[in-house]
Order: C-alpha cells, then sequence, then structure tokens
C-alpha cells in the first residue's frame, strides 16, 4: 500500500474512533452548513482565528487547482458576518488555523455518475494545520465548501474541534435550465453553475433546444440556431459550451445535455420546414377540441419520424452534441408528443389509414436514434412519457434498461414505482414537488380564466401545476415514497426544474434560489434528524443563513422570511401542527 494511501486509511481510522467517541455529545449542535453534512462531531463548539497566511496545500489535479483558487479566494475575502450570533466560545488569542491539507486518493477518475464523493475534514481546536481528504476530487471539493462555511467573521475564524463525515444520500443531484422560451447569458448559466456546487448540487441538466428557440450552435448544422434562435446574441458557441463544461468540472458539477426531440421542435422548421410537422400553426385552432390542440402551449412542431432527411439533421445535431459534451449521459427529451401535430402532416395520416399507429410512429423515432445515441457510448435519459403516455409510448423492448433512464414528472410517487418497477432507474422531477415555475399562472394571452366575477374559486391559479413550491413543500418531499429497499435502489435521485415561459435573467436567481437549496440537502443528507423526525424545523434557521451567505456570494436568493424572524429564532414557527 503506497505511503499516502495508508496514511489516509489511519486518519480515517483515527477520525471515525474520535467521532464514535463524542457523538452522542453533540447531535444537537448548531452547525452552520447547508446541506447539513451526514455525521459531524463538535463536542466543544469552538472557534479559532484564521491565520490571514491561511493556505491550502494539497496535490496537483486540473479541476481541483480551480477549485482551490476559488476557495481560497473565498475563504480569505468572504468575511461572512452571521445573521445570528454563533453559539461557539472564541479567542482572539487561541492558536490560528495556518492550513488545509488536501488528501486524495485517486486524482484519476473523472467526473461522472456514481463518483465516490465522500470526504472527511477535521479542524484542530489546537490550530496549526486542518486536514481534509477524500477518495476524489470531486469529494474534495465538497469539503472545500464545507470548509467555507465554517469560515465566518472579520477578521475571519474558523470552526475549531470538528471533525466530519460526510457523503450523499442520492448521487444524482440536479436542476433543470431551460434555455429555449426565454435565453440565459453564460455568464447566468455559470452564477448558477456557482450556487450548484455551493449546495452540493452535481449535474447542470440543460435543456438547451426547444420550439421556441434554438440557442446551440451546431457546427455541422450551423443553420438550425442562425435561423431558429432569437438572434445573433442569443445562441451558445462551441465556445460558450466549453466554457460552461469546464466551469462545472472546477465547481464538481456535470453538464447533461438535452436535445429534446421529437416533440418540442417547432425551432428547427426555420432552418428545415420539411422535416418538422404542423410548424408554426396556431396551437389551439378556434372551436376545436382540446384534445385536438396541435402543442401542450403556444409553439408548435414536432420532429417527423417518417421522413429520412429528420434522421440526417438530428443524427449530426446528437454527433456534434456528444463531441462538445464529455458528458457519459445525453438526454434525448422525448416527452409530449402532441397526437394533433403529427396528424397534421399529409405523410403521417397515409401511414394512419394504412393500418399504423402513432406508437409506431414513435418506435420508429426511437428505433433511429436510440442505438445511434447508445453506440456513441452514451447512456440514454428521456422523459418518462415516452414509456408512460397513455396515447403515444414505446415497447419496453426498445429502451433497454442498461442503456436506459427515464425522468418522472407526473402523478408524484406513483409514476416514479411504476418506472422502477418495469427495471428503469429514474431521476425523479415530480411537478407538484420540484417544478419552481409553477404558480406564476398561465402565460397564454386573451385568458378569460382571469375574468372571473368577484367571488369565483380561484383555484391553483389558473396554472396546471400551480400552486407556488414553497422551500418546505421541496424539502419534505420522500422520492423513494412507497417504494421498497430494493426499488428505492434505481432512484438515482432528483433534478428540481426551472421551465422559462415565465422566467429570464431578470428572476433567474430568486426562482432557484433558496428552494433548490431545500432539495439539496434533502437528496444530500436527508429531511429528518437522527431521530427520523423531519428537521424542517431545524433547517429553517441554517436556510435563512445559507440563503444570507448565498445573497453576500453574489446569488440573488429570495427571502424565505422577515429579517426579524432570522434575528429571534424559533419566534416565527407555529407550535401548533395545522
Ligand atoms: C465556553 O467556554 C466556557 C468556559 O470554558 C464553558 O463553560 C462553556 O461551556 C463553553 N461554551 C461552549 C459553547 O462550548
Ligand atoms: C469512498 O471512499 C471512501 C474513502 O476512501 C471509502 O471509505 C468508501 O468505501 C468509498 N465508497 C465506495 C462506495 O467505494
Ligand atoms: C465509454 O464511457 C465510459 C464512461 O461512461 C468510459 O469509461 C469509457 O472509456 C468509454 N468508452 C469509449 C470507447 O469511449
Ligand atoms: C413488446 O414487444 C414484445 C416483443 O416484441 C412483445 O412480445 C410484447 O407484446 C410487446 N408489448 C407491448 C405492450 O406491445
Ligand atoms: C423497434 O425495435 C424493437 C426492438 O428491437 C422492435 O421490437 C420493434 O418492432 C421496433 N419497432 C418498429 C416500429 O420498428
Ligand atoms: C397515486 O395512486 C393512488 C392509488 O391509485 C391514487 O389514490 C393517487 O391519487 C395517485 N396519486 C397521484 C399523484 O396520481
Ligand atoms: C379572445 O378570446 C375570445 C374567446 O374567449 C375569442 O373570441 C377572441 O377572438 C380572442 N381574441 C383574440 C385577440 O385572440
Amino acid at each position: 500500500m503506497p505511503r499516502s494511501a495508508f496514511h489516509f486509511k489511519l486518519q480515517l481510522f483515527i477520525t471515525f474512533l474520535t467521532f464514535i467517541l463524542s457523538q452522542s455529545s453533540c447531535s444537537s449542535c448548531p452547525i452552520n452548513v447547508w446541506p447539513k453534512p451526514r455525521t459531524f462531531s463538535w463536542p466543544n463548539p469552538q472557534a479559532n482565528p484564521l491565520s490571514p497566511s491561511f493556505q491550502i496545500i494539497s496535490p496537483s489535479h486540473f479541476y481541483l487547482s480551480k477549485a482551490i483558487s476559488h476557495y481560497l479566494n473565498l475563504i480569505n475575502t468572504e468575511h461572512h458576518l452571521p445573521l445570528v450570533r454563533p453559539f461557539v466560545n472564541f479567542s482572539s488569542s487561541s492558536p490560528p488555523l495556518r492550513a488545509l491539507r488536501i488528501t486524495v486518493y485517486d486524482l484519476v477518475t473523472p467526473l461522472q455518475h456514481g463518483v465516490n464523493e465522500t470526504y472527511t475534514l477535521t479542524i484542530p481546536s489546537s490550530g496549526g494545520t486542518a486536514s481534509l481528504a477524500a477518495q476524489t476530487a470531486w469529494g474534495a471539493i465538497w469539503g472545500l465548501e464545507t470548509f467555507s462555511q465554517l469560515v465566518w467573521g472579520s477578521p475571519s475564524r474558523v470552526a475549531a474541534g470538528v471533525y466530519l463525515l460526510d457523503k450523499p444520500l442520492f448521487p444524482h443531484r440536479g436542476l433543470v435550465l431551460d434555455t429555449s422560451r426565454n435565453y440565459y447569458g453564460v455568464e447566468d448559466i455559470k452564477r448558477t453553475i456557482m450556487a450548484m456546487g455551493a449546495n452540493k448540487m452535481n449535474v447542470f441538466h440543460w435543456h438547451i433546444t426547444d420550439s421556441h428557440s434554438f440557442p446551440l450552435v451546431i457546427p455541422s448544422e450551423p443553420e438550425l440556431s442562425s435561423k431558429g434562435s432569437y438572434g445573433s446574441e442569443m445562441v451558445y458557441t462551441p465556445d460558450d459550451v466549453k466554457e460552461i463544461v469546464e466551469f462545472g468540472l472546477s465547481h464538481g458539477v456535470r453538464v447533461v445535455p438535452e436535445i429534446d426531440s421529437p416533440g418540442h421542435t417547432g425551432s428547427w422548421a426555420e432552418a428545415y420546414p420539411e422535416i418538422v410537422t404542423c410548424a408554426n400553426m396556431f396551437w389551439w385552432p378556434a372551436g376545436s377540441d382540446s384534445l385536438d390542440k396541435l402543442a401542450a402551449e403556444p409553439g408548435t412542431g414536432h420532429l417527423n419520424p417518417l421522413n429520412p432527411k429528420t434522421y440526417e439533421v438530428l443524427k449530426n445535431v446528437i454527433a456534434d452534441v456528444v463531441k462538445l459534451f464529455p458528458e457519459p449521459f445525453y438526454h434525448g427529451g422525448a416527452d409530449e408528443i402532441i397526437p394533433g401535430c403529427w396528424k397534421a402532416d399529409p405523410a403521417i395520416q397515409s401511414f394512419l389509414s394504412n393500418g399504423g399507429t402513432l406508437s409506431q410512429a414513435l418506435e420508429t423515432f426511437v428505433n433511429s436514434t436510440f442505438p445511434f445515441i447508445v453506440s456513441l457510448n452514451r447512456t440514454v435519459v428521456y422523459w418518462e412519457d415516452v414509456f408512460l403516455d397513455d396515447l403515444i409510448k414505446v415497447n419496453s423492448s426498445c429502451l433497454p434498461p442498461e442503456h436506459t433512464i427515464l425522468q418522472t414528472w407526473n402523478n408524484g410517487p406513483n409514476n416514479t414505482k411504476k418506472l422502477v418497477d418495469a427495471g428503469y432507474r429514474v431521476i425523479v422531477s415530480s411537478a407538484e414537488f420540484y417544478y419552481l415555475d409553477c404558480g406564476h399562472g398561465d402565460f397564454v394571452g386573451n385568458n378569460s380564466r382571469y375574468n372571473q366575477p368577484p367571488g369565483s374559486d380561484p383555484g391553483n391559479g389558473g396554472s396546471w401545476c400551480g400552486p407556488f413550491k414553497t422551500w418546505e413543500t421541496i424539502y419534505n418531499y420522500d422520492i423513494t415514497y412507497g417504494l421498497s429497499e430494493e426499488e428505492a435502489k434505481l432512484v438515482l435521485g432528483g433534478e428540481v426544474a426551472l421551465w422559462s415561459e415565465q422566467a429570464d435573467p431578470t428572476v433567474l436567481d430568486s426562482r432557484l434560489w433558496p428552494r433548490s437549496s431545500a432539495m439539496a440537502e434533502a437528496l444530500w443528507s436527508g429531511n429528518k434528524d437522527e431521530k427520523g423526525v423531519k428537521r424542517y424545523a431545524e433547517a429553517t434557521d441554517r436556510l435563512n443563513e445559507w440563503r444570507y451567505r448565498m445573497v453576500r456570494r453574489g446569488i440573488a436568493a429570495e427571502p424565505i422570511q422577515p429579517l426579524w424572524c432570522v434575528r429571534n429564532p424559533g419566534m416565527c414557527n407555529t407550535v401548533h401542527p395545522i
């Protein structure tokens, strides 16, 4: 065993012993870290000065080194002033903490699904050098974030006599951002990724294209964005993508691209009208039944599964996207096929009148693209619709579970169970818990729903997924509800989602934060305390503090309570079950 490996194990063992010996004295110690660490021990809450020449000592690793520059700067300059004075002893004459030494056992493993994210952090009460040990660079980045949250004040002080052993409950902790309905600049995306990393969220699911605009520059199909974007200023070039992917890696965040198809593709018609059915038609013609809509919302267009040209273009897109995004997951969308849109096409009409079905048309589409994506060494992620839709879906034989992950958004835990029962790995994005855009009403114009006599029941505000999901709704959702232990193993984790019909950079931060932080903690260390009781009361105070710290870091997270509540912990709680 190499010396460093031996040291690492020895250190783990000693720290583990310390932990066992002192755990009972500390389960209720306040620790202002978000997400809350899985296990920590801080028997005598104390803080020491942080040396003005504080340093981080680390093995060399391309992304970890970038993370260290980021965190060293943050740690030395943040000077966070807690809203509530921490309950710790501090003496400016205590020996200062001079350095943090990082040990990484495996410097080779790239950032990918399931990578070992475990880290331990020991900050001695005697000052000197703290140690952060992790299996991979990615776990070490999480340890740096935790360390940064244990530093506060001006001059800086740092928690001391503390030991943490931390690792996530779920390996997939993501956020979906839709950049098609409205455009976000590269800086907005990077700020979002930075905030994700600070919350130990590790997957930025980038819903890049949709019916409304096609902002991604595809080198082999440049007209898709030159004609299908909102304008030459509202595109993502290959250099922009590289910048975002690299930025993600230095914050522990994978960037998973989604090119939604065959639905949600109206914007492709600007360059290739011949491969898109029902493009630029009115989404819900006057006098027609709701079932005869051409789109789920304004912005029509589906790729035509029966036109060979569709696959020429789409395979060029897929091949370029795979080159732009090193990430092993590829999200193919495949949600919300609207029958009316395909039925508007003459070739599909004759296919149907010859006995074909829309589900067969979708199977043709999946069979013509899925094996191609797999041949490029990618695991395919689709929305659950491809398999669970009431009307148009494919046979599971087209979607071998070893290459397929399905993302659920309907019917809460019921659909999660259906998917795992069929043997699929699942990402949970249940709309009634995890959709961050909900609660802003409907966006269609001329909406008589809002012109009702006073006293009419406002219901959910006229939005299919209203009401607004509060941070506590998100925090308390148990994504494996109703599953056996065996079934729960197929649940990889979850993703909150911001669909952008009514969002753009002006509201991005406040729609995402701190509500995404609620999911981040629930998936990292759970939403219950050691006794198995939901811990939303304790979390309220910590989340207030964390939201305030995020704001100081440049994330315009919305408040969750009046400042008075923050300064008077517990006084805004209810002590009655409601
Ligand atoms: C702070 O130190 C005093 C005196 O040593 C001790 O009585 C007290 O319990 C300590 N407080 C905490 C929070 O550790
Ligand atoms: C992750 O790494 C830690 C530290 O090396 C190790 O103890 C643990 O067994 C690893 N976990 C897995 C699942 O390999
Ligand atoms: C396929 O992807 C895996 C990661 O998912 C990687 O380890 C492997 O090297 C890749 N194989 C090829 C041939 O690129
Ligand atoms: C799925 O395909 C298999 C094999 O072709 C077939 O036996 C089965 O009946 C199909 N299931 C459905 C629901 O169409
Ligand atoms: C799609 O592929 C599956 C699995 O190979 C096959 O059973 C099915 O018949 C194919 N469907 C169509 C419409 O080609
Ligand atoms: C889930 O299924 C149960 C039992 O069939 C049903 O009562 C409940 O309404 C369903 N929940 C959702 C969100 O669809
Ligand atoms: C507004 O909606 C009404 C029906 O509710 C319709 O008759 C009218 O044409 C619509 N006006 C516009 C401008 O779309």
